[in-house]
């Protein structure tokens, strides 16, 4: 039985994840800010599966949050084998009208707890000769974002950080491999705030997490779940980047259209 820490499990696709690595027989560490929530995907966890399910609440916009979940998982005798770093979550609209503050902690999720986590779990995979980290960036991440400027750079930073530490690792017991998905029916754009920040069709979170865990068993470097999504993923690094940003932008700019009704989803 090894045993899988998974960021942002208290939705979405981070309790997908939790829920398909807990049917496979991992024990689960469930980390987020929600504790209600994590508490209860931990309890159906147990129940379903017949797994540990630990539960450790955690804000990773704060700078110290590895170090708080590295603290924990030590009090609790706790050691990691698959670190799925999947918390995130987006911003978009005009550069200037976005909130500093809320961009700022973008990055310390998306990007510095990430880092962070990955340096607090991966020595300890070392030593025991073998492990894994999963991380989950986006097709957002294939190229720049115009009106998604600071989410998108985020998830480029998560493939990138993704495919050099899958050389360095390579032959040396430790998996990496990044999960680059398009929309998925989940809270990501109740948190963004309109649904308009979807670039292609949407699908739901199991058939995207068990792509994920089916690419990590291969030892696949990284994972487009979707045609559409794959044939962006593979065409847009091959064009001019400026080309690339351009005809972004055309795409990405209908976030700035006023809203009809239907596509905002929370106030
Ligand atoms: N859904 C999509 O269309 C889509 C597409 C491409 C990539 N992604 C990526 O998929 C990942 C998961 O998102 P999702 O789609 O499952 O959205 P979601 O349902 O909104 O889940 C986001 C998760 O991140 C956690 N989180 C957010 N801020 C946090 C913080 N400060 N500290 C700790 N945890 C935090 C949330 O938990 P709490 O609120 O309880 O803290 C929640 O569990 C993200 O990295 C996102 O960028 C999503």
């Amino acid at each position: 039985m090894t045993l899988a820490l998974v960021t942002g499990a208290s939705s979405g696709l981070g309790a997908e994840f939790a829920d398909q690595l807990a049917a496979r027989g991992h024990d689960v560490v469930l980390v987020a800010r929600s504790e209600g929530r994590l508490e209860e995907v931990a309890d159906r966890l147990r129940v379903r599966h017949g797994v540990q399910a630990h539960v450790l609440p955690q804000d990773l916009a704060e700078p110290d949050a590895a170090r708080r979940v590295a603290d924990a998982l030590a009090a609790r005798g706790l050691a990691v084998d698959l670190l799925v770093n999947n918390a995130g979550f987006g911003t978009c609209g005009r550069f200037e009208d976005i909130d500093p503050s809320r961009e700022h902690d973008e990055m310390m999720v998306n990007v510095v707890a990430l880092v962070d986590l990955t340096h607090a779990l991966v020595p300890g995979m070392l030593e025991r000769g073998s492990g894994a980290v999963l991380n989950v960036g986006s097709t957002a991440g294939y190229q720049p974002g115009p009106y998604f400027a600071v989410y998108s750079a985020t998830k480029v930073f998560v493939l990138n950080f993704s495919l050099a530490l899958r050389q360095e690792y390579r032959g040396r017991g430790i998996k990496v491999t990044a999960l680059c998905p398009g929309p998925v029916e989940t809270g990501f754009f109740d948190a963004i705030g309109t649904r308009k920040a979807a670039v292609g069709s949407f699908t739901t979170s199991e058939p995207v997490v068990r792509a994920a865990l089916r690419a990590l068993d291969r030892d696949r470097a990284y994972v487009t779940p979707g045609l559409g999504n794959a044939l962006g993923a593979h065409l847009n690094p091959r064009r001019p980047r400026t080309l690339v940003a351009a005809m972004a932008k055309r795409v990405t700019r209908k976030v700035l259209e006023p809203e009809t009704g239907r596509e905002r989803v929370a106030a």
